[in-house]
């Protein structure tokens, strides 16, 4: 008998992280694998962050926090989000974790009874469904693939029942990079408004990652009547290329993030201290690295665009932000590889691409919504060059 907790029969490992893992496995062996699984910045942390930790370390800033972040980090947070976003939130609003994943974690931890429903509009963040489901929520997958990957106001209708106790928004999308407008989200807003049950957990983690001059709304910012049942969860990851320092922050209702801080308080007690100093200086300091980020992940999404339209069997609708391209293969699906094997869904498409192309992307299945493959656009413009190369070699040898 396992020793295992039945919570977990259901949960899944990160499928991301289980295709840089079979990436690296390859490349062991000695095969040449261009990795494009993982979603993380290439670029380094900008040198005045990096000189922060450093003076954080050598002051002495080197002891537990309280559980909800330093008042420092938590000011910035509160600058941050009046500044950047329109929402008026104090530090006593604000709680720090280690990644946005452990905010979501800890609002789930905190809110979740037996049962409840989270709504996940599909292709989802990969482990939005396993945590809920690990916390004992049922993930309600709706997948509003002809509107843009956008979530419509009558998929939401349609979607909510008693149980409904979270709708998850992401915008820009992992892995769809599709974004909302504030019609778009006012729209939305007005169907929650008579659904005073649901709670909404806006991500907005890659809301600097933004290309063709477009602006970015925040969920709180559009529908400031539903403030009190309302998350808005960000973190330094992607902004600041900061994935290892593990900093992700919130605001929201004071009773939801007060319960995130006892939960974290009994868990991990506080984010490292040295992070949480490196964090006031990302989002206090100058923001140009950040503009420069954004400004080559857009040539990189263009490059994406411009290689995949070419391959004749995959489409591509251009992302409008994050770092990914979510590719759809529905033509090469029931085809045989050189090798006779019949691609029968997304996630064979993705092992050929791997085995046969040497090129390691995670399968739409992760995401909720098939038949697509993702690849991270987060590496340089000659490495992403030569991959396209590779898928376009690979789907060209498929019969
Ligand atoms: C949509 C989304 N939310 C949250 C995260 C996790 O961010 P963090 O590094 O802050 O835990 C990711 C990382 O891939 C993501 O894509």
């Amino acid at each position: 008998m396992s020793y295992i907790a039945s919570r977990l029969s259901a949960v899944k490992p990160s499928a991301s992280m289980a295709a840089s893992q079979a990436a690296k496995a390859l490349r062991a062996k000695g095969v040449d694998v261009i990795d494009l699984g993982l979603g993380e910045p290439d670029f380094p942390t900008p040198s005045h962050i990096i000189e922060a930790a450093h003076v954080a370390a050598k002051a002495g800033q080197t002891l537990y926090t309280g559980a909800a972040g330093t008042a420092e980090v938590r000011e910035a947070v509160a600058g941050k989000f009046r500044r950047e976003n329109g929402l008026d939130y104090t530090a006593d609003d604000v709680v720090v974790a280690n990644g946005a994943k452990q905010i979501i974690f800890n609002a789930l931890m905190a809110t979740l009874e037996s049962g409840d429903e989270a709504i996940l509009p599909a292709p989802y963040f990969v482990s939005y469904p396993e945590m809920v489901k690990l916390l004992g929520g049922t993930p309600v997958v709706i997948e509003p693939e002809t509107s843009g990957f956008r979530l419509t106001p009558e998929l939401l209708e349609k979607a909510i029942t008693p149980r409904t106790k979270w709708l998850f928004l992401n915008m820009p999308g992992n892995p769809s990079g599709a974004i909302y407008s504030q019609s778009d989200l006012r729209a939305l807003g007005a169907v929650l408004a008579r659904h005073p049950q649901v709670l909404v957990l806006s991500d907005e983690i890659y809301e600097h990652i933004l290309f063709d001059g477009r602006d970015f709304v925040s969920f709180g910012k559009a529908c400031p009547e539903l403030r009190d049942r309302t998350l808005i969860v960000n973190g330094v990851s992607k902004s600041y290329a900061m994935t290892g320092w593990r900093v992700g922050y919130a605001a929201g209702p004071a009773p939801l993030t007060r319960a995130m801080a006892i939960i974290q308080s009994q868990s991990c007690t506080s984010v490292c201290s040295i992070a949480q100093a490196a964090t006031v200086a990302a989002l206090n300091g100058p923001q140009d690295e950040v503009a420069r980020f954004r400004q080559a992940f857009e040539a990189r999404r263009d490059l994406v665009v411009d290689g995949i339209r070419r391959i004749n069997g995959l489409t591509l609708s251009p992302p409008e932000g994050a770092f990914y391209a979510y590719i759809g293969c529905a033509s090469l699906i029931g085809r045989r590889t050189p090798k006779g094997v019949v691609l029968e869904d997304d996630t064979a498409v993705a092992n050929y691409l791997l085995n046969e192309g040497r090129v390691a992307s995670v399968p739409g299945a992760a995401y909720g919504l098939s038949p697509y493959f993702r690849i991270s656009t987060a590496t340089g413009e000659e490495v992403l060059t030569e991959a396209i190369a590779r898928i376009n070699a690979a789907v060209a040898q498929v019969e």
